[in-house]
């Protein structure tokens, strides 16, 4: 890791562990330039020519009569507007006399050891000794306005973080109409864009498409990041694969309305922008006043879309989420929703908690409908108090009751909501988001809170933590269960109405921040209808985030590869439910259900005093398998193998302890297929030299959970001959294969 400043060459480099990104100051007007981002280069000489600026016509300083061809295809660092860069614009603004040309130019740079905090906003942190910043300050000297870009590096991790600030040091205010986080031009090499789409109950499925010409983005306006789009792309190589080829990958530490583009030129050079969403984004800075846009993460692989997923996880792991519990086992969890939803009482959840207890799950989380006069979903957010009517006795009864058993207790709050029919309501009308004289629309007939507001933050933070301090309360489930819509603030002035979506923002950071601070040991767990506020602003928060309300273990397939092609699987909240699935009712076997959810934070969401005597038998296999098996999914490398999504008949991936001394490898078989015996599997990340001794795993009771085999292979032989999987009997069936360093 390193930056450093070429003052002959007017050049920033900035190492990581094998990256390099150089940055360039050209031409005596300080025009900042891109140069190079790729595998990491020993020295500077020929990089600056890499920006083009000795090709006639374009050098602004010996042609100014043509300064709009050079701006228009400058690799630049962060793209003006209106001035001649026809490409997408990093920032946009609106002046009192009505313009909105911005354009930066270099004044000044600092490097210092360590990293700043984002005042509000969540971002990747690390000691002086772990992380090094480079601060470039620029003007727009017309404007008065002044751009201060952030990058940091890692000295563990191929990542950049970088961010913006920007401050208008005018006489008058101006209003921020845009501003992205991060700008980023090469020349294009026959790139692919990967994104991630879905909906409710089917989260981030990949999609893959050569990068043509023209702008393809991937964004959202609902509030939140949302089911339907993620703050993530990558742009890789045609022939890139899981091991082999350059991929740049690209993600939004924000979990809110985003844009992430990708523009192919007249030149074919790449752009790619991300950022907060520009639409509906309006914010007035005040003469000295400032905004600080959100971070974006940049990373380059080398070794295929396997070395970007690495690089994520390491820098998440080791540098974003803040929890205790980050690099501990999290107890096995037990939530009652699948398996009572509105539907029950203490005796009920306690009627779960033994029999689970007795089976060795470890929590018992009580999920929505515990509060007001929440017999359903039309009624009662906002009021969290306890209704004991229901729960007989009181919160603190119920959860001493569960701790006797030698379980913990979770609850499910949706802080961020208001129903029509509640006392809050009836108190706070105008605490609901909504345009004067316009209806706001209902969706699962809540309103969203508006939480821009200090005194509604106050309110709902104080309910919220009075309800964790009146029993031992050690997990929560934090639920966002519709996007915002009719944006409308009772108490913004009308220039300021733009800022809405933003503020709210920071004010859910504010809110779990000032829970966690009060509770520091608290094990957060977000949620948003699933997953729809998976992003990594929340997983500064909270350690895991509910992947998705489909619980089944083959769609959980497709979800859990995209995320885990970014997300550390120790993030993924992945539980096992009861079949027909509720959500598919698709029927799958107990194991396959329990292996798939292995694969994240690993729980139970059903109702095991109505499991069949076998797969009851089989839940301590399971737990067993987990107490087993956590520390290495949890921590160490993970690499996709195969991909269902890709081929529509099995999947495979495989995790290795940092020692190499281990690995476990998943493999699905979703498809039986006709007369194919065995499949052949390429392991990934293994000690080439070293000797594996193979173990069967079985969770089928009265069986030890790990079956010596005879099997012991070379890491060579298994990563570059492969190991044959032998065909099971019918659909969805799965193994576990666990391999030790002899
Ligand atoms: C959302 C969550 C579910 C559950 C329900 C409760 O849909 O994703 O897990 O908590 O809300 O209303």
């Amino acid at each position: 890791m390193g930056i450093i400043f070429n003052e002959k060459e007017k050049l920033f480099k900035l190492d990581t562990p094998n990256t390099s990104y150089v940055i360039g100051i050209v031409g005596s007007d300080g025009f900042l330039g891109h140069a190079y981002y790729g595998k990491k280069l020993s020295d500077l000489q020929g990089v600056k020519d890499l920006m083009r600026i000795y090709e006639a016509p374009f050098t602004p300083d010996t042609n100014a009569r043509d300064r709009l061809s050079f701006l228009d295809c400058f690799p630049t660092e962060y793209s003006g507007h209106g001035v001649g860069d026809y490409r997408e614009s990093s920032i946009r603004v609106k002046t009192a006399a009505g313009h909105s040309a911005v354009q930066p130019y270099y004044v000044s740079h600092e490097i210092y050891k360590g990293k700043r905090k984002l005042e509000g906003l969540p971002a990747t942190f690390g000691a002086e000794d772990a992380v090094e910043t480079l601060a470039i300050t620029c003007m727009d000297p017309a404007l008065n306005l002044q751009m201060v870009l952030e990058y940091s590096v890692f000295a563990d991790t191929d990542a950049i973080a970088r961010s913006v600030k920007v401050t208008n040091l005018d006489e008058n205010a101006l209003y921020l109409e845009k501003v992205m986080s991060g700008c980023l031009d090469m020349d294009n090499r026959d790139f692919d864009l990967i994104t991630l789409h879905g909906s409710w109950a089917r989260e981030r499925h990949m999609q893959r498409l050569p990068l043509g010409c023209g702008k393809h983005s991937v964004g959202s306006l609902r509030g939140e990041s949302g089911h339907q789009e993620h703050p993530f792309m990558a742009v890789l190589e045609h022939t890139a694969t899981q091991t082999r080829g350059d991929v740049y990958g690209f993600h939004f530490v924000y979990s809110g309305n985003f844009q992430a583009m990708a523009e192919v030129n007249q030149f074919n050079q790449v752009r790619v922008l991300m950022g907060i969403q520009p639409e509906d984004f309006c914010w007035k800075l005040e003469k000295g006043e400032s905004f600080q846009a959100p971070e974006m993460i940049m990373t380059y692989s080398a070794n295929g879309i396997g070395g970007m997923s690495r690089s994520f996880h390491e820098l998440y792991r080791n540098h974003l989420i803040r929890s205790p519990y980050k690099n501990k086992k999290r107890p096995i969890l037990i939530n009652n929703w699948e398996a009572t939803y509105f539907d029950f009482n203490e005796e009920k959840l306690l009627d779960i908690a033994k029999e689970a207890s007795q089976m060795g799950i470890e929590m018992l989380v009580m999920d929505d409908g515990w509060f007001g006069n929440r017999c359903d979903d039309n009624r009662a957010l906002g009021d969290w108090e306890v209704n004991e009517d229901k729960l007989k006795g009181g919160l603190k009864k119920l959860v001493d009751g569960v701790n006797a058993l030698g379980m913990e207790f979770g609850i499910w709050f949706e802080p961020e909501m208001i129903s029509p029919e509640s006392k809050l309501y009836e108190e706070h009308p105008d605490w609901a988001i909504a345009i004067p004289g316009r209806t706001p629309g209902l969706a699962r007939n809540q309103f969203v809170l508006d939480i821009s507001r200090k005194e509604v933050r106050d309110c709902i933070v104080e309910k919220i933590c009075k309800v964790l301090h009146s029993a031992n309360i050690k997990y929560v489930k934090w639920d966002m269960n519709r996007p915002l819509s009719d944006i409308g603030s009772a108490c913004l002035p009308a220039d300021r109405q733009g800022e809405l979506y933003h503020r709210f923002v920071l004010g859910m950071y504010e809110m779990q921040e000032r829970m966690l601070s009060e509770f520091p040991d608290l094990l957060l767990e977000n949620c948003s209808g699933g997953g729809a506020r998976f992003d990594p602003g929340m997983l500064y928060y909270s350690p895991q985030i509910w992947c998705s309300d489909d619980t089944d273990a083959i769609e959980r397939l497709a979800i859990q590869e995209s995320t885990s092609m970014i997300y550390p699987l120790s993030s993924m909240g992945a539980h096992v439910s009861v079949c027909p699935n509720h959500t598919v009712g698709r029927n799958t076997p107990f194991e396959t259900r329990g292996y798939v959810a292995l694969a994240g934070t690993f729980g139970y969401e059903l109702d095991v005093t109505k499991l069949s005597e076998e797969d009851k038998a089989m839940v301590p296999r399971q737990v067993a398998m987990y107490h087993q098996f956590n520390d290495l999914v949890r921590e160490g490398d993970y690499y996709r193998i195969a991909s269902y999504q890709e081929n529509h008949l099995y999947d495979c991936f495989q995790v290795v302890s940092k020692d190499k001394k281990e690995s476990l490898v998943f493999f699905v078989q979703v498809l039986g297929e006709p007369n194919m015996h065995s499949r052949n599997i390429r392991l990934q990340g293994l000690d080439e030299n070293a000797e594996y001794a193979l173990w069967d795993v079985t969770v089928e009771p009265g069986k030890e959970l790990l079956q010596e085999t005879e099997v012991s292979v070379k890491g060579d032989t298994l990563m570059y001959a492969g190991m044959q999987v032998q065909r099971m009997w019918g659909d969805f069936k799965a193994k576990l294969f666990y391999f030790k360093k002899k």
